[in-house]
């Protein structure tokens, strides 16, 4: 059975220690020296946008040596055209490694059970987790550490982002706490997940932004409608609106405290232009990370992990 990269959920903490010592050591070798992909080739199957995760894909396989094929989801057809079984059989025959961005989670999962290859959660609906792991890397960098000693605090929806940098926060023992509505907190079955996975971590729930963020390390927001959500988007500009992050919110955290996004950004509507522009916004050492991140996510499922 090849390893797959669906879900935090199926990492342990010290394949997660590793994989940002990997990052780490990859991002410092001289680019011209690494060639532990050659004549290997990474899938990119994307049914959503993206800028980020399929560029950085795009530019680690590359860095490693290999190539990638990029395909919109709506040219494949994936359990349309031919089903998702048919699909994960006839693509492991070409591809050494897919990364499929989609919407249900469970054709990840499918996806997954039917290939000969790994599978990588480029995001579903439920989790983004290359996204939270490059995170993760962002503030070990920033902070020096990762550790009980840093409190993450997610102001806005309790989605797909939000639920893997939970689940990656306590993996590696950083305090997570989710300042939200209680209309968009996390749902009950990743609450249940993450208390079995976690029994001694409890999943904090905070709904006043202004008591969250109080002693936070790091701030973290995303986009209140997400892709597939658009039609929401009026509703959700009006739970949320007590919860942007805008100067008078970010002074409450730490003085030093560091700002992160996933970006893409709206703009002066989940975060304001002062703190997403401010010294203090790693949004972009953040974004670089996805590549480093990637490109030891790659190195290991193509060479170690198989
Ligand atoms: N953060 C992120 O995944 O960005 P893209 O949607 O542009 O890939
Ligand atoms: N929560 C956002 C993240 C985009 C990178 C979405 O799913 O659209």
């Amino acid at each position: 059975m090849p390893r797959h990269f669906l879900d935090l959920f199926d990492v342990t903490p010290a394949e997660a220690s590793m994989l940002l010592d990997r990052a780490l050591t990859l991002k410092k070798v001289p680019r011209s020296s690494l060639r532990h992909a050659t004549g290997r080739t990474l899938g990119l199957i994307f049914e959503k946008p993206s800028l980020r995760t399929r560029v950085s894909f795009e530019a680690a396989m590359t860095r490693l040596g290999g190539a990638s094929t990029f395909l919109k989801g709506e040219d494949v057809g994936i359990g349309v055209r031919e089903s998702v079984h048919d699909f994960a059989r006839v693509i492991s025959q070409y591809v050494d490694v897919l990364a499929i961005r989609t919407f249900g989670h469970s054709i990840v999962e499918e996806l997954a059970r039917n290939a000969s290859i790994p599978i990588v959660n480029a995001l579903s609906d439920d989790a983004h987790p290359c996204q939270a792991m490059a995170d993760l890397l962002t503030i070990r960098e920033a902070v020096g550490t990762l550790d009980s000693s840093i409190k993450l605090v997610f102001v806005g929806d309790g989605n797909n982002v939000a639920r893997s940098l939970a689940v990656a926060c306590a993996l590696f023992g950083v305090r997570f706490v989710l300042a939200a509505p209680e209309a968009y907190n996390f749902p009950d079955a990743f609450r249940s997940r993450f208390q079995s996975a976690f029994p001694k971590t409890p999943l904090v729930i905070e709904h006043d932004p202004v008591k969250a963020v109080a002693g936070a390390q790091v701030v973290y927001t995303d986009v209140w409608a997400s892709m597939g959500q658009e039609c929401e988007t009026a509703i959700r500009r009006t739970a949320f609106a007590p919860y942007q992050v805008n100067a008078a919110l970010f002074a409450r955290a730490d003085r030093d405290a560091i700002f992160l996004h996933c970006l893409p950004a709206h703009r002066n509507e989940e975060v304001t232009d002062d703190v997403l522009d401010s010294d203090r916004s790693l949004v972009i050492p953040q974004a670089a990370n996805r590549l480093h991140f990637q490109m030891a996510l790659l190195d290991w499922l193509l060479t170690d992990a198989c």
